[in-house]
């Protein structure tokens, strides 16, 4: 099956819609600010972002009140167009690859995590059981629009939250990109949105050679989430900071086993991280749900070796829970 590629559009502000055909999915976050805009969609549905959003529980429910939405639009004209972060965003594209067997989608990131990496590469999700994304699909957006005023807009948090993902993409990409990225010392939206198109084309480089995951090429992009995910469901952090602090992991871990630059890091203090996975007690049953497991207890894991030359390996769970300890010890 080919892989849909997504229309990117960069804009000052709002696209304008086709309201009548589209029903909105969008963060209630964004009520106020943006209201005008979001009130031309006759059809509107607002949710309270977050990983609750995507449990699998809940999800029958959304989906009883969005049929009701849709009602009256023929199948082949209806979009759903989801205004949010990166939980809006997986919760709005599961939605429309499965409502009446998929719909149009038309994806407008309201946070710089989504804008950089979620609505780009068609994965789709909801969390199962405490875990995350275990249900998903692949199912790349019509469109993506990348809105500076959105974005510029976002607090300084949420600049911060986005670099995990930056830092991850700028070290499989390695070249440019990482000399930019390297090279910044305090980030702002001004940065942010001047490198947005290259950490986009440089996803979708390696999406475009593996879409749906099956040659192993698209593993890579899970740096730092093997840990980061454990981060984030176990203590609630923000995806982004969760990768951020596990991509950090992974390049102490590769400096230990001898595969990691000696002096790769990136701009966190190690005392941050330890502290972090100190506060857990029992990594090892969530890497146990970690979709990156095989048979014998191994996992899937990316090491970093240079900028641009990337490892990606299977350790046991047991190696792993080891060297977590270690690392929580280094405070
Ligand atoms: N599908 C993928 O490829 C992929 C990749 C990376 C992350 N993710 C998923 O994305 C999620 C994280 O993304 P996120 O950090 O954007 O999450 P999010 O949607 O939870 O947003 C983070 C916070 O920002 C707020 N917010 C959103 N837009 C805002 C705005 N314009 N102004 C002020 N506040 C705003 C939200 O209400 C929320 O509190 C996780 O669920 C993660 O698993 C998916
Ligand atoms: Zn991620």
């Amino acid at each position: 099956m080919s892989f849909k590629k997504s229309q990117l559009h960069f804009s000052n502000s709002l696209p304008k819609v086709d309201f009548k055909n589209q029903i909105l999915v969008y963060d209630q976050i964004l009520s106020n600010k943006y209201s005008s805009w979001i009130k031309k969609f006759p059809r509107r549905y607002s949710v309270s972002s977050g990983e609750n959003l995507k449990d699998l529980k809940h999800f029958s429910s959304h989906l009883d009140t969005i049929l009701k939405i849709s009602e009256g639009i023929p199948k082949d004209t209806m979009q759903i167009v989801v205004f949010g972060g990166g939980s809006v965003g997986d919760f709005g594209g599961f939605v429309a690859s499965i409502l009446k067997r998929g719909v149009g989608l038309i994806h407008i990131p309201s946070t710089w995590l989504s804008a950089i990496d979620s609505s780009h590469g068609g994965k789709t999700a909801l969390n199962c059981a405490q875990f995350k994304n275990q249900i998903g699909t692949f199912y790349p957006a019509d469109k993506v629009y990348l809105v500076k005023s959105v974005l510029s807009a976002l607090p300084s948090e949420r600049v911060f939250e986005a670099l995990g993902e930056v830092y991850k993409i700028g070290l499989i990409s390695g070249g440019g990109l990482w000399k930019n990225i390297s090279q910044i010392k305090v980030w702002d939206e001004r940065q942010l949105w001047k490198l947005l198109p290259s950490l986009v084309q440089a996803k979708l480089k390696i999406v475009n050679k593996d879409p749906y995951e099956k040659k192993g090429l698209r593993h890579v992009l899970n740096l730092g989430h093997t840990v980061g995910h454990v981060l984030e469901s176990a203590s609630g952090l923000p995806h982004g900071y969760a990768v951020l602090l596990g991509t950090l992991f992974a390049l102490n871990w590769g400096k230990k086993r001898g595969i990691t630059q000696p002096r790769l890091t990136l701009p966190l203090d190690q005392w941050i991280l330890s502290n972090e996975l100190a506060e857990i007690n029992n990594p090892g049953v969530y890497l146990s749900q970690d979709k990156k497991i095989s048979a014998h207890s191994q996992i899937r894991y990316i090491f970093v070796k240079s900028p641009g030359k990337i490892v990606v390996t299977k350790v046991k769970i047991s190696e792993l829970v080891t060297e977590w300890k270690r690392q929580a010890l280094r405070v």
